[in-house]
């Protein structure tokens, strides 16, 4: 690695400006959270407003006097932005406060690295950093280190410098090639499920809304569910059987965030591919978090931006238990189709009444029945049979196939384009 992650327990300082400019500001409450998430330990956080950043420190020379005491004060060892601010800007305040800065971005790039846990995850997380520290790579090498005095410790000059920029520049290369075999391997994997016509929910929803904990209470996976934000960095897939469907497969993925570098929303984008092509959306929101409407907004946009905005989705609105006096229910929409579920990952009430809404949801277009079949129309039992559609069959008197199905009314209709069949060829013996 060529730089440092911040150790666990690093006493930090915090530091949240309100810019008159920005209609859109990153809440202070956030910052804390992001900050615990990534191991730190938030001792206070200085405040402040501005039109505009200044150019040399972000802040004022006022408020870096004030954080320069409180750095002192506390001993901290790290201070935090909840701003991107330019490499310029960190190396300058970094100088003097004699202590190490991190930028929002910085920050929810080492909160993605803890997190990740596949290969294509840890690969991206390393892309986007690798991305991200190189305009900051003369850093590591000045001020701070060569404070520190000692053999090796001194300043590398530019012949060094030089070295380490070719070595980063190689390193990119190799992670884009690695990531490109990975992504092929997780393209065929996508396309075996869908050739078995497996449906696909995939959890989706803003970061801490608790989708691991629901995750975990249907699968009883062993997935990482900490009070932490991005507790899930990458999907996970489990088989799950749901009653009158079968089954299914179900994802967890990354949570969304708002202002999210803008390279890390590509980096993403491979994660939330299996987005786009699930069956059903199971959005998770934390129906607690003030700031509920904002980060279902959020969410919103960003499966627009991906091309998921034309996927179901059900609505888990999750933590009731923090609410009072509410109960686990689905909510219903004018055409008596399930549109929210309230439940309590925590204390698993409501999870059945999940199941029951994405069973109604999945089931719409579910064929279960007995049909009963011409016996010149042998092709068409032949089709169920590779589809893995006939649960059992039978003959009936007269001699007609008495098919018991399990199937996609688009994949029967399709079948029944393909052997030149009538559209009501067959007659519904019994109904389950
Ligand atoms: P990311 O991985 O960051 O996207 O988070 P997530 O959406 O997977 O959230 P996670 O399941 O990790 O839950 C976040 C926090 O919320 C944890 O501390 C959970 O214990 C808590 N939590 C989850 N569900 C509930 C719930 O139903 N009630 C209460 N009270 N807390 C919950």
């Amino acid at each position: 690695m060529f730089f440092e992650r911040p150790k666990s327990g690093e006493r930090a300082i915090l530091v949240h400006m309100e810019m008159a400019a920005e209609a859109d500001q990153e809440s202070p409450r956030e910052l804390e959270e992001l900050a615990l998430s990534a191991g730190a330990d938030p001792i206070e956080m200085l405040t402040g407003s501005r039109n505009k950043p200044s150019p040399k420190y972000f802040i004022g020379s006022g408020k870096l006097d004030e954080l320069k005491q409180l750095v002192h004060k506390h001993e901290a060892t790290l201070v935090i932005f909840n701003h991107a601010m330019s490499p310029a800007q960190e190396r300058n305040v970094e100088t003097e406060l004699e202590c190490r800065v991190l930028d929002r971005t910085g920050l929810i790039l080492d909160i993605f690295a803890k997190r990740a846990r596949t290969h294509e995850g840890k690969l991206q997380v390393e892309l986007a950093q690798l991305e991200h520290m190189s305009t900051r790579l003369v850093r590591g090498w000045t001020h701070l280190d060569r404070e520190k005095g000692g053999i090796g410790l001194r300043g590398p000059g530019e012949k060094q410098l030089e070295t380490d920029r070719r070595l980063l520049r190689e390193r990119v290369k190799t992670i884009h090639k690695r990531l490109q075999k990975v992504r092929t391997q997780r393209e065929q994997g996508r396309k075996a499920r869908a050739r078995a016509e497996v449906p696909t929910l995939a959890l989706v929803g803003y970061t801490n809304a608790g989708k691991s904990s629901i995750f975990n209470k249907i699968t009883t996976a062993d997935v990482y569910a900490a009070d932490q934000l991005f507790a899930t960095l990458d999907p996970t897939l489990r088989k799950i059987e749901l009653a009158d469907v079968g089954s299914a497969i179900l994802i967890d993925t990354v949570g969304f965030i708002r202002h999210l570098p803008h390279k890390l929303v590509e980096s993403f984008r491979a994660t939330l591919q299996e987005t786009v092509e699930a069956t059903l959306l199971l959005h998770v929101i934390d129906c607690y978090d003030e700031e509920r409407a904002q980060n279902i907004t959020e969410v919103h946009e960003v499966l627009m931006e991906i091309g998921a905005e034309d996927v179901p989705v059900l609505q888990i609105y999750n933590k009731m238990d923090l609410l009072e006096g509410r109960s686990a229910r689905i909510d219903y929409d004018s055409e008596g189709k399930p549109q929210r579920v309230w439940l309590s990952a925590v204390s698993g009430e409501g999870i059945d009444l999940m199941f029951k809404a994405i069973t109604e949801l999945l089931s719409e277009d579910l064929i279960v029945e007995v049909i009963k079949v011409a016996p010149q129309y042998g092709q068409l039992r032949s089709l169920l049979f590779a589809k893995g559609a006939v649960v059992s069959e039978s003959v009936d008197e007269d001699g007609s196939m008495l098919l018991d199905v399990r199937v996609q009314r688009k994949d029967l209709l399709q079948m029944l384009t393909r052997v030149g069949m009538p559209t009501e060829p067959y007659r519904i013996v019994e109904v389950y």
